[in-house]
């Protein structure tokens, strides 16, 4: 059974799926949600979120505090723990699941987790089979993706992945928290893309 923070959430969630046809083209809202039992398991990174002062929103800021308010609840990722990204990265980049196998609910239609970075950090270049969208919540980050123009996404904004698509996100003077959607080939976890890629 979920917590009731997590039961919160996922309501928030739904909620912003409905009003950002951004959110709903890319997938709509699952219909198949089944709960999952997890324990919390928490990370230093969590810390960072919960200490944050300057995540700046306005329509979003429900959507903002709920995943804030779950974070306690939550089982916070190890994504790339096996990796050569560094420690540093690790101690900064918090990120946890809501629709996820590691927590919240289980869908085959889409998998949804919540990222945050705080200011100056680099989210090197990664990919992965799943088609991908970010969509900012609140504060701001330079997104960039193989073959296109960076861009600098606020509140509301949203950026696309496509299968295997090289992308990267660094953050500057402010912090970013983001919702991330996967659609398709969710068993594949993401890989650091070894070559130096140019926009
Ligand atoms: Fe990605």
């Amino acid at each position: 059974m979920a917590s009731e923070a997590f039961q919160l959430l996922l309501e928030e969630a739904r909620k912003v799926h409905a009003r950002y046809p951004v959110l709903h083209e890319f997938c709509p809202f699952p219909t198949d949600l089944e709960p999952l039992d997890t324990e919390p398991m928490h990370l230093p990174c969590a810390d960072r979120v919960y200490a944050e002062t300057d995540l700046e929103c306005t329509e979003l800021a429900g959507f903002r505090d709920a995943f804030i308010k779950a974070g306690p609840d939550a089982f916070w990722r190890e994504t790339y723990k096996e990796t050569n990204i560094g420690q540093d990265f690790l101690d900064r980049f918090a990120c946890y699941g809501l629709i996820s196998e590691s927590g919240g609910w289980i869908s085959k239609q889409m998998l949804g987790f919540f990222v945050y970075m705080p200011p100056g950090l680099y989210y090197p270049w990664h990919h992965h089979p799943a088609e991908e969208l970010y969509f900012v919540i609140a504060g701001e980050g330079e997104f960039m993706r193989d073959g296109e123009a960076p861009m600098i996404l606020r509140e509301g904004d949203a950026c696309f992945h496509k299968s295997n698509q090289p992308h990267a996100l660094e953050t500057h003077d402010m912090p970013i928290m983001a919702y991330v959607l996967w659609r398709n080939h969710f068993d594949v976890k993401p890989v650091l893309t070894e070559r130096e890629v140019n926009p």
